[in-house]
């Protein structure tokens, strides 16, 4: 087995995170939270949701925390330490969210779409192939823009109201984003449902028909999965990974989904690997401090 050097981490917590808390947390909160994690050394971050804000009422700030974040990296600020601003993107599942995220200077757009019907309903309330619809339109807007697309299938590796997805469902909205225009996707375990031997199968089945596709795994961690998942990822090639600060996270779409594989261990495990990410895991573990004060609660993982 042949261990990659190193491997891109993208922080999902400040939208995926974020997304899950009923409680409002106020935009210069996230902000900060931003500021925090780019001054960990992480280099690609999710940062909010360009979605309805009746939908998710938690990133309803969007277009104010990418103000924040202009403010922070294109005009300087003393709390970023890295020097190169990481690449921040936002999500959103149709045009109108797009034209919002270009509007407010988003470079990198991801658009989400099901491989479950019924989750694409649940979430989205269109049919999966309304949603590749708005992909496609998106794709040519994205190009028109000067902004990156890039593609995330949820409930890529099951779906609690449908059940198993079979390899097929993922490679259909696979090969929409790709008419799409996008060359790279996040294949999600929206519901926390895959296993590792199944992530090996499915990356690589997919990976052989499209080759030109760069993958990335994001796992939720309903069953204590999520890492066995990631290195089941390495194993067969895949060199972005997903995680979400101190694990928070989870669909509002889906009851009961768990949050993210937590950051701070992903980077423990793959450093302990000999794998870098370039993330500082003493600061990464201080961004979890800081948004412990402001949700009130413990989330903060315990350290010997
Ligand atoms: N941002 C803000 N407003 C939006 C919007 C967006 N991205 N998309 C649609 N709207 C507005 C429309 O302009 C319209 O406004 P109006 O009532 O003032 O005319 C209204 O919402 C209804 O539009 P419609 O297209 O019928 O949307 P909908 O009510 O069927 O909702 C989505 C569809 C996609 C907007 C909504 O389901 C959504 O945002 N889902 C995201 C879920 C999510 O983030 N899940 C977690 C991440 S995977
Ligand atoms: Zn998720």
């Amino acid at each position: 087995m042949h261990w990659p050097e190193k491997v891109l981490i993208r922080e999902v917590g400040p939208r995926d995170g974020l997304q899950n808390e009923a409680a409002f947390v106020p935009t210069a909160v996230k902000v900060q939270l931003l500021a925090a994690l780019a001054g960990a050394g992480v280099k690609a971050i999710e940062a909010t949701s360009f979605v309805h804000p009746r939908a998710v009422p938690q990133l309803r700030d969007a277009e104010a925390v990418m103000e924040g974040l202009d403010r922070l990296f294109m005009r300087g600020n003393d709390g970023v330490k890295s020097p190169a601003a990481p690449v921040i993107s936002a999500l959103t599942g149709n045009m109108r969210g797009l034209e919002r995220a270009v509007r407010a200077g988003v470079k990198e757009v991801v658009a989400v779409v099901s491989a479950s019907e019924a989750h694409n309903r649940a979430n989205m309330h269109m049919s999966v192939e309304a949603s590749l619809r708005q992909v496609r339109e998106m794709g040519a807007a994205a190009a028109a823009g000067g902004v990156r697309l890039r593609g995330a299938v949820a409930t890529a590796f099951g779906c609690p109201y449908q059940g198993d997805i079979a390899p097929g469902l993922v490679a259909g909205v696979v090969e929409g984003m790709l008419q799409a225009g996008v060359d790279e996707i996040t294949l999600a375990d929206t519901a926390g449902l895959g296993n590792p031997r199944q992530v090996y199968d499915l990356v690589t089945l997919l990976a052989s028909c499209y080759p030109r596709v760069t993958w990335a795994l994001h796992f939720h961690d309903n069953r204590g999965l999520a890492l066995a998942n990631c290195v089941t990822g390495l194993q067969a090639g895949v060199r972005i990974l997903e995680g979400s600060v101190a694990g928070l996270g989870g669909c509002p779409f889906i009851p009961g989904a768990a949050g993210n594989a937590a950051t701070e261990d992903l980077v423990y495990m793959l450093h302990r690997m000999g794998i870098d990410t370039g993330i500082d895991l003493d600061a990464l573990a201080g961004c979890a401090g800081l948004l412990e004060e402001h949700l009130g609660r413990k989330i903060c993982r315990n350290r010997v």
